[in-house]
């Protein structure tokens, strides 16, 4: 039965030159902000101009913390919370991508809590007000532009965990599709590939009655197969590129999967990958993901997987419902290697040595996964199949 409170409360600013509304938003919330970039990107696309030239002109003080490192880590989001607690920072401004993103998110629900930082990442009840968070988005992936989630590492302890809050969605996020016209390939293929893996995440669910959502699921991943391999061919195709920034942001901001179940499976498997090996976050899922599929295919799930077939792969109705399926599996894989991503963990350095390990701490909070739930043994056995 259908029945959940919706709230998508991130102001969305979409196109070109929209980064021109960034200093009035910004001054709804004060005149001192902390700009949270990575290793350099923005200033290799004027972004970083764009939003300095604009914060001088409307007399708007600003710090930077630079570096942030693709998959987040702890030290950075300490760092950035030292400087807005020394300069009583009204807003923390991120400019990049989800690591950049989630690095601010991070620092902005620290700031008001007393202890280290690395506590409310582990524990998210301990989060309990946060500071104005805005976001200038340069890669489409993640989603964290809309939504209330963060991903920090500590890769000293080989740990990569999500923390939320609702006062962690951004409150406004300005989407210019020309700033991800740099975006590289591998990371345009890694990119789509996380939008189509949360969208997944949502879709393949046990909850049944939820037609609506699983027709927007759809066009969504319709979207990413179109467009993610023009956005590499082509990579200043606007048509492209806002069609990939605004599936990022829809595939995970709520709208798929308010009303159904949804326990995440491919990225808790993925996070120990990141955590243990720092690979690029987007190549993992796609490597894990068909095997997932795979994995789970049985008398339970093969109606379901016939719906993916026919629905986004337009594969023709009628034939035997396994050979649809198995059909559709094998046209995710063939998509994501048309994109340029590997295919197996041992193409990313990944080898044998910590898969039980890995494995182990991906149901470290029970079995994961909505429309077949599966236990450490599978995840083991997944590893294996994609090594
Ligand atoms: O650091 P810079 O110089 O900016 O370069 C980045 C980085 O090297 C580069 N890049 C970004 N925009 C660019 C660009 N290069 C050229 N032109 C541009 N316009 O791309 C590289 C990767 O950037 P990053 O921000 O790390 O990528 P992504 O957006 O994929 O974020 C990945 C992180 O987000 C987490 C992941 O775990 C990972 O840590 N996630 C966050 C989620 C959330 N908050 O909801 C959900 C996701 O599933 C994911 O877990």
């Amino acid at each position: 039965m259908l029945n959940f409170d919706y709230s998508i409360p991130t102001k969305v600013f979409f196109g070109k030159g929209k980064i021109s509304v960034l200093p009035k938003q910004i001054k709804k919330y004060g005149t001192k902000v902390l700009l949270v970039y990575g290793g350099g990107s923005i200033k290799k696309n004027g972004l970083y101009d764009d939003i300095v030239n604009g914060l001088k002109k409307n007399s708007i003080e600003f710090w930077e913390l630079s570096g942030v490192e693709p998959n987040p880590r702890i030290t950075t989001v300490r760092k950035g919370v030292e400087i807005c607690r020394k300069n009583k920072i009204d807003l923390v401004l991120a400019a990049g991508g989800g690591s950049s993103i989630d690095c601010s998110k991070a620092i902005a629900a620290a700031y008001y809590y007393e202890g280290d930082a690395w506590d409310i990442i582990k524990n998210p009840s301990k989060i309990s007000k946060v500071l104005p968070i805005a976001t200038v988005l340069t890669l489409a992936a993640t989603g964290s532009e809309m939504d209330t989630f963060a991903v920090i590492t500590d890769i000293d302890v080989n740990e990569k965990l999500g923390t939320g809050h609702p006062d962690m969605a951004p409150r406004f996020s300005i989407l210019d599709p020309t700033y991800t016209f740099s975006v590289p390939q591998n990371q345009t293929a890694s990119g789509t590939a996380d939008i189509m893996s949360h969208t997944f995440e949502a879709y393949f669910s046990s909850t049944k009655e939820a037609f609506l959502q699983n027709r927007m699921a759809e066009a969504i991943l319709k979207t990413c197969i179109k467009y993610g391999k023009i956005a590499i061919d082509d990579p200043k195709n606007y048509e492209a590129r806002s069609n990939l920034m605004w599936a990022s942001s829809l595939a995970i901001n709520g709208l798929l999967s308010f009303g159904k179940d949804s326990n995440w499976v491919a990225h808790p498997m993925e996070h120990e990958l990141s955590a243990y090996y720092d690979i690029t976050y987007g190549v993992g899922l796609a490597i894990l993901t068909p095997h997932w599929m795979k994995y789970i295919l049985d008398d339970t799930t093969v109606d379901k997987f016939v719906e993916f077939g026919v629905n986004v792969w337009d594969i023709e109705k009628g034939a035997d419902k396994y050979a649809i399926a198995n059909a559709a599996i094998a046209k995710t894989r063939k998509y994501f290697v048309s994109l340029g991503i590997p295919t197996k963990l041992s193409e990313v350095g990944i080898d044998e040595s910590k898969l039980e390990e890995m494995a182990k701490k991906s149901v470290r909070y029970g079995k994961i996964g909505s429309l077949k739930p599966i236990d450490h043994n599978d995840v083991l056995s997944i590893f294996k199949a994609a090594l």
